[in-house]
């Protein structure tokens, strides 16, 4: 199935490059663009992002690996501001 008319992509082309690029680097975060440009193309109207991204979002590999979850829930040991206080 087409999914970017502008560049003639199909389904298939991105799970090839999601599954290329998980196999690659299994940290890395997979967005359109990296797509796009896995594929020696870039994104010209944007009308296809919708569908883009619900394909994308079918694949196993896109998940966001383990590590990079939750980041911002991590308790951090440097109190707000810290390092502002210690310039002055
Ligand atoms: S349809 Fe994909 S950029 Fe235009």
């Amino acid at each position: 199935m087409i999914v970017c008319h502008c560049q003639h992509i199909t389904d298939r082309d991105i799970d090839a490059a999601i599954d290329w690029m998980r196999a690659s680097d299994p940290s890395a975060l997979i967005t359109p663009g990296k797509v796009y440009r896995a594929l020696g193309k870039s994104a010209d109207c944007g009308g296809c992002m919708p569908l883009f991204l619900s394909t994308m979002r079918r694949n196993d590999n896109l998940e966001i690996p383990m590590q990079l979850r939750n980041l911002r829930a991590l308790p951090t040991q440097e109190r707000p501001h810290a390092r502002r206080q210690e310039s002055h």
